[in-house]
């Protein structure tokens, strides 16, 4: 199955419940919740009091995008917070292993985020405890910015590498999926598609809608 997880890193803050209400209303089932610390990346978002209001206020699936340094620091907190799919990034973990573990001792499905530099290699031996990988298809830090081609060679290596082992693992893309760039994503083999400027900005029920139909 396909999903859109629309990132309300580009959500109006002033509005987010009611920007949350359209996406319900248009048949959404995940919603994508960055958290960035300034330290793994530039910027900082928003953090766990908002994940908490988010929980209370919407059922969505909440896909939670962990961009900091040493994420292990934070599964239990998110977990508490509501999560129901917690990403790492490789990059950031000192020991990947030990941070997809609290996650899956949560109950909670576990995601490996990886920047577009970062090879596959590095979830050779984890690939079968993990739910689901992220393939950023842009640099991490920031939403609005185009992606990256040769993010979807590895997308197709991930698709086969997953399929040679006989996993199920979603792959999720995250970084400048746009109505442009959405099907050559979905052709490589995304399956969990992260969109945040394509949909927020504008119309959203329009953008969302039209992203539901283009994904079948
Ligand atoms: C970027 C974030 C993304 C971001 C995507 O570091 O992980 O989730 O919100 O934004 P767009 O879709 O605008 O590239
Ligand atoms: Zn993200």
């Amino acid at each position: 199955m396909k999903c859109l997880s629309p990132s309300i890193l580009s959500a109006d803050f002033a509005r987010l419940g009611e920007q949350i209400g359209i996406l319900e209303q248009a048949g959404v089932q995940y919603l994508h919740f960055d958290v960035m610390d300034g330290q793994f990346v530039q910027n900082i978002s928003f953090g766990m009091p908002v994940l908490k209001s988010l929980r209370n206020y919407t059922n969505l699936m909440l896909d939670v995008h962990l961009m900091v340094t040493e994420p292990a620091r934070l599964i239990d907190q998110a977990a508490d917070c509501g999560a129901d799919i917690i990403t790492v990034h490789a990059e950031a973990c000192r020991d990947l292993d030990h941070t997809v573990r609290l996650i899956k001792n949560r109950n909670l499905l576990a995601g490996v985020a990886l920047n577009p530099a970062t090879p596959l290699s590095a979830l050779s031996y984890i690939l079968p405890v993990i739910d689901m990988v992220l393939v950023m298809t842009v640099n991490p830090g920031q939403g609005g910015q185009k992606l990256i081609p040769y993010t979807l060679d590895k997308v197709r290596d991930l698709k086969t590498m997953i399929g040679q082992q006989g996993l199920k693992t979603d792959i999720e893309v995250d970084g400048g999926i746009d109505f442009e760039t959405l099907d050559t994503a979905l052709d490589a083999g995304a399956s969990i598609i992260v969109a945040g400027s394509a949909i927020f900005h504008g119309d959203i029920e329009e953008n969302t809608n039209r992203f539901l139909k283009m994904m079948g």
